[in-house]
């Protein structure tokens, strides 16, 4: 039988586009997941957790290949830590690793700056974990994904004012997209830090967001507020931009109309 492929994350909005691509490339596909639950026909879900390492050993248990998507807010250094020792001990050959544009360079020098923006360190030292495991690896850095910017604005707009970070730029970029480059990675010899993959443009959240109000047929008043801090600041200056790489093809245009008309059937549709 061949080494299943691991998928960490495999349940999450880019992972379970992941694994339909490595089941269409021939690959036998074992999904972790904190909860029990039926993926489908071909795919082996294993349960386990990386917060705490349980259940780590077995799903990495005979892969080859492990892609890690799971992830969240905080906490992804320890999360790596205790998925990178177990591939060590399983004997695992490539480790694929997705994180973040601007990792590296959105400081968290104070309390501030990690209370609002952590989640670029937390990837960071992730990264470090991954790329310091002895093991092989591959490392993936996309911008933020069309939606979890639908995920922010939808929720801005439910604000009677929706404040907007003024100055801050998003290139956000189709998570399918994203999807489709780890496959091919996932199935590529190991290449340490490839390059960055990012959406077509870059906008304020303040076009973002009056672009997703325009496409619901809503209106809201948008507040731009100064954010303080140095790591605000960097992203002000575009840290978290890939300029050079704005290869992903989807709009975040194109995105909307097509999450407004896949609402639009569900709620046409008897229940
Ligand atoms: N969203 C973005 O804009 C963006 C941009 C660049 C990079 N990334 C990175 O891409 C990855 C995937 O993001 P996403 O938006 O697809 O996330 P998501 O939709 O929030 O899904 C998170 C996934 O992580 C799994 N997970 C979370 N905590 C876990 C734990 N303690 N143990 C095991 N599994 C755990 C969840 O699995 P269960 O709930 O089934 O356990 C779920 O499948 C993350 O590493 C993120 O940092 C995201």
């Amino acid at each position: 039988m061949a080494a299943p492929v691991l998928v960490t994350g495999g349940t999450g909005t880019l992972g379970r586009l992941v694994v339909p691509g490595l089941l269409a490339a021939g690959c036998e596909v074992r999904v972790l997941s904190r909860r029990r639950r039926e993926l489908g026909e071909g795919i082996e879900v294993v349960t386990g957790d990386l917060a705490t390492g349980d259940g780590i050993d077995a799903a990495v248990a005979g892969a080859r290949v492990v892609v890690h998507c799971a992830g969240s807010s905080k906490g992804d250094e320890l999360k790596a830590r205790h998925l990178v020792g177990a591939a060590t001990r399983a004997g695992a050959r490539h480790l694929v690793f997705i994180s973040v544009v601007g990792a590296d360079r959105v400081p968290q020098t104070g309390r501030l700056d990690r209370a609002m923006f952590g989640y670029f360190g937390s990837k960071l030292a992730a990264e470090q974990v991954v790329a310091g495991s002895g093991l092989p690896w591959t490392t993936l850095r996309a911008t933020q994904f069309h939606d979890l910017v639908y995920l922010t604005v939808s929720q801005l707009a439910r604000l009677p004012v929706a404040p907007v970070p003024a100055g801050i730029r998003f290139q956000p970029v189709d998570a399918g997209e994203v999807a489709e480059r780890l496959v091919e990675l996932a199935l590529g010899p190991p290449s340490g830090l490839v390059p960055d993959l990012g959406g077509p443009r870059a906008s304020t959240m303040a076009d973002l967001l009056r672009a997703y109000l325009g496409a619901a047929h809503r209106r809201r008043p948008i507040l731009p507020v100064h954010v303080p801090g140095r790591a605000a600041r960097a992203l002000r200056a575009g840290a978290n931009l890939a300029p050079d790489r704005a290869v992903g093809r989807r709009t975040w245009e194109e995105f909307l109309a097509d999450r407004m008309s896949s609402l639009a059937d569900q709620s046409a549709s008897p229940a």
